[in-house]
């Protein structure tokens, strides 16, 4: 069975995750940043809520450290890095730990830390996450797609790419069934042809564009160039096969 969670505010209590594959989906910014700094050459990033929280974190682990993340889509004051997926090259991220707080993605990252499995996804990393998500289905979880909206709102974008990656999903698996949000989230994918077309409509897309991050979306939208899953061990993503 194939959930969606809309909005973070659907998500169920932690105690009801334990049987359950979770891939937490932020495609305007938060997972395609997390994972393109992977990509890049990150050993890990550290997802938290708060941005006290992410300077008491740096300041504990000490060297290696890249503080990361935004409020209303623009850099935090003294952090070293943004949200934007392409500040994070190998020269800025390569061997370090990024620590990232922003205002929807880790927040729901953190909400769901007593999942079974918990994965990011993005359209970046979309065909990667429905293998990750298969593999989950064979091991007997079930599994919840969990749109992080934006401010606790419905969002265009991440329910696009629920809806993609349900697709994709029941192309790797048949007989998959699905619940009324994975269905509705397949109805509103199958009105676009391609990402571009979802950002163009969505609210937060039109306000990284206003901020001058109209590159950034141009990158989003690019579908299934990484081919890997961040995972979620011990508080911090990793590439799965990364994990020893
Ligand atoms: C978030 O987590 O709210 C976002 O990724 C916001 C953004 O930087 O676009």
């Amino acid at each position: 069975m194939i959930d969606v969670a809309l909005v973070p505010a659907e998500l169920p209590e932690n105690h009801q995750l334990a049987d359950q594959a979770v891939l937490v989906i932020d495609v305007l910014r938060a997972t395609s940043t997390i994972v393109t700094a992977l990509a890049a050459g990150a050993t890990s990033v550290v997802p938290v809520s708060d941005p006290a929280e992410a300077r008491k974190l740096a300041e504990a682990l000490g060297d290696g450290i890249v503080m990361a993340g935004e409020r209303g889509g623009l850099p935090l004051p003294g952090f070293d890095l943004g949200n934007s997926p392409l500040e994070y090259t190998s020269e800025k991220v390569q061997g370090k730990v990024v620590v990232l707080s922003t205002t929807n993605g880790t927040v729901a990252l953190q909400r769901v830390q007593t999942a079974e499995k918990v994965g990011t996804a993005a359209f970046l990393n979309a065909a990667a996450a429905a293998d990750w998500a298969v593999q989950a289905l064979n091991e007997g979880l079930r599994l919840l797609l969990v749109c992080a909206g934006t401010v606790r709102r419905f969002s265009w974008e991440d329910t696009c790419l629920a809806g993609l990656l349900t697709c994709l999903i029941q192309e790797r698996q048949e007989g998959v069934t699905c619940s009324d949000g994975a269905v509705a989230a397949v109805r509103l994918w199958k009105g676009f042809n391609d990402a571009n077309e979802v950002f163009m409509l969505s609210r937060h897309g039109k306000r990284l564009k206003e901020l001058g991050f109209g590159a950034d979306l141009t990158y989003c939208a690019r579908t299934s160039v990484i081919n890997a899953v961040p995972e979620l061990h011990n508080a911090r993503l990793m590439f799965a096969e990364r994990i020893s």
